[in-house]
């Protein structure tokens, strides 16, 4: 059964000839007089095209209109279903990029917890102090010498811990308030600099057990044009597939802790991003693999193999950029992404 039949445009005979946008039935007429036993287990067309719209709805996680036709030639269907496509498009990264942040979360609420405990800490003690202080209802004094000493000292220093404390907390959830923006696939001219460290800090907990992080940009970075959102995405998985390249190296007991050094330069005509790691590198067998989709030397719940294809596709076919790497096996390896700075569409 051709598909258009599925989701119910019956194919007739344009002799190629588009159709214009004008339909002759609703779909929710009855279904063409195609064949419905021939695929899909005998279900109905009306049935498969439901299902179809519905698994569509699942993966954009919204529900998805369905096209107002019954009739069209195969042309006519084809535009219509790249342009649906391409209305879920955006939904569908958007999707993605929340499942993203959905797995950085547990990270991120701890990256958040660890400042607010010792927030919670200071005022704790700051209240204490200041009780302490307090004189009594007769003017004399509970503290003695030693007592007002340390808390002259220790008084500044937790109003200090407390502020850089807020700083922290006020980072992550601006970072996180920055990354969940949706730019519905739109392009913008973005600040590499802010990307950059946007992700570093999401990113945090993922790779500072394991790993410092150097970033090394130039302070002059013109702006990018390209979609922010689809940029975050292709960081966050090249940041973190080092993190796992590093951790290995940490449980082979190579070392203690390695290193991610982000670069960003302005060349002629792009911006040049590599992201160098100190971890396993990849080896000669996979050298040719790494890009392709489901490709994944990790352990099941570790990797999926999705980061790179997507990646890829964003930066060489959305963004007409390029995504190459050089690696040593058992030393490391250097991702690097160029950006046109001159905007071309797909
Ligand atoms: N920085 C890196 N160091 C070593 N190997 C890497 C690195 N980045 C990617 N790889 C290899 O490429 C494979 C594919 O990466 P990716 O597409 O992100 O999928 P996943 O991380 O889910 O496995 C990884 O499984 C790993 O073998
Ligand atoms: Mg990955």
């Amino acid at each position: 059964m051709p598909a258009a039949a599925v989701i119910g445009l019956a194919c007739i005979d344009t002799q190629g000839v588009p159709m214009p946008a004008t339909f002759d039935s609703p779909l929710s007429a009855a279904p063409d007089p195609v064949d419905a036993d021939d695929e899909g287990g005998g279900a109905s067309i009306d049935d498969q095209r439901q299902q179809l719209l519905s698994v569509i709805h699942a993966m954009v996680g919204q529900p998805v209109p369905p096209p107002q036709t019954a009739r069209l030639d195969e042309a006519a269907f084809l535009a219509q279903m790249l342009s649906m496509v391409r209305q879920v498009q955006p939904l569908a990264l958007h999707s993605q990029k929340l499942e993203a942040i959905g797995q950085l979360a547990a990270g991120i609420a701890h990256e958040i917890n660890t400042p607010i405990q010792f927030i919670s800490d200071n005022v704790a003690f700051l209240k204490q102090a200041f009780m302490l202080l307090d004189p009594r209802a007769d003017g004399s004094s509970t503290v003695n010498e030693r007592q007002l000493r340390y808390a002259r000292e220790q008084i500044p220093l937790a109003f200090e811990q407390t502020i850089e404390g807020l700083q922290r907390v006020i980072l992550i959830v601006s970072a996180m308030k920055r990354l969940s923006h949706a730019s519905n696939g739109q392009r913008d001219s973005v600040d590499m600099i802010d990307i950059i460290n946007t992700t570093s800090v999401v990113s945090r907990n993922e790779w500072k057990y394991v790993a410092d992080m150097q970033i090394d940009v130039t302070p002059q970075m013109p702006p990018v044009p390209c979609i922010r959102d689809d940029i975050y995405s292709v960081l966050l998985n090249i940041i973190i597939n080092a993190a796992h390249a590093i951790a290995s190296q940490v449980e082979a007991g190579r070392y203690e802790k390695g290193l991610i050094q982000i670069r960003a330069r302005a060349l002629a005509d792009c911006v040049r991003i590599t992201i160098v790691d100190n971890g396993c590198g990849i080896a000669d067998t996979a050298r040719g693999r790494v890009f392709e989709p489901f490709y994944s030397t990790k352990a099941v719940g570790k990797g999926t193999g999705q980061g790179l294809a997507i990646a890829h596709s964003i930066v060489v076919q959305k963004h007409r950029g390029r995504l190459w790497f050089d690696s040593a096996p058992g030393e490391g390896t250097s991702f690097h992404i160029e950006l046109p700075l001159q905007a071309t569409s797909e």
